[in-house]
């Protein structure tokens, strides 16, 4: 099995922190999560995104959340599983769900991106959990990673080097948020509909939740491939100290769209 990219013993605080729980409750909303469903949070990382779309279905919904790390899945059941109607369970998303035609929504945030190979297989398993009219919901990034301004030139010399390793070698596509209106297409599901919103909308003073999260980026990708910084100046430490640098800008603008893509199950 591929290891998950971002894996880290800080993943768990990682996506704690850099999730957004007004952000989370307006997508969900948009995507028609509401009392009464039972949903299916795919690759729900340490829970906190099940625990808000939880609270949103009420008592007589549930979700079920399932990531393919045994680390993950027992900090959300230590931390999210007591009331009832939500529930915790280790799964690799690449094979197919215990469940079927059970579903009313299927909710998979942030996880395709690291399953560039098997994207569209993880979408036909993810289909198979839910009932006739059920809604499927995918929600991504797309151009990920790549939108800064203004980018110190050695960092953009280096910079799409970095994002070809990742894709050839690590399974992530960081153009995997345009993809999804065709899988959906694709598959036969009504009223598909779309909607951009941004993410990591950064620019003036740099708030430390941005700050831990894109440095444990950087720490991911120097920390496993060097070699990638062999001709930089000074190297990994040279690049850490550029990137912050630019990062702590106040002048410094990045983003990265979300799209969410949602549809009916024929
Ligand atoms: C970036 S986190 C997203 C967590 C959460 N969905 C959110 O919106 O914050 C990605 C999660 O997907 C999980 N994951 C990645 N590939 C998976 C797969 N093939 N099957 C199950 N889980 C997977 C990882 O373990 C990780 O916890």
């Amino acid at each position: 099995m591929k290891s998950y990219l971002m894996e880290s013993p800080d993943e768990e605080l990682r996506l704690e922190l850099k999730t957004d729980p007004d952000a989370v409750r307006s997508q969900a909303e948009w995507c028609g999560v509401g009392e009464g469903l039972k949903i299916l949070d795919a690759g729900c990382g340490p829970g906190i995104v099940t625990r808000i779309l939880h609270t949103m279905v009420g008592p007589s919904g549930s979700v079920l959340g399932v990531d393919y790390s045994e680390k993950r899945i027992a900090y959300a059941k230590k931390k999210y599983e007591n009331p009832p109607g939500i529930q915790f369970v280790k799964h690799d998303l690449r094979d197919s769900l215990p469940y079927k035609d059970h579903f009313d929504l299927v909710w998979a945030r942030f996880v395709l991106e690291y399953n560039r190979n098997e994207l569209v297989q993880i979408v036909s398993n993810l289909s198979a959990t839910l009932k006739q009219g059920g809604a499927l919901c995918l929600l991504d990034l797309d151009n990920n990673c790549m939108n800064h301004f203004p980018l110190p030139e050695k960092i953009r010399a280096v910079l799409p080097e970095i994002l070809n390793l990742l894709e050839t070698k690590y399974n992530f596509d960081q153009f995997v948020g345009r993809k999804l209106y065709t899988i959906l297409y694709d598959l036969g599901y009504g009223d598909v509909s779309v909607e951009m919103r941004p993410h990591h909308l950064i620019y003036g003073q740099l708030m430390d939740r941005d700050f831990f999260n894109w440095i444990k980026k950087v720490e991911m990708i120097t920390s496993r491939e060097k070699q990638l910084f062999a001709g930089y100046p000074e190297g990994v430490k040279g690049f850490f100290r550029d990137f912050e640098n630019f990062f702590r800008d106040p002048r410094r603008f990045t983003y990265t769209p979300l799209i969410m893509c949602k549809g009916t199950k024929p």
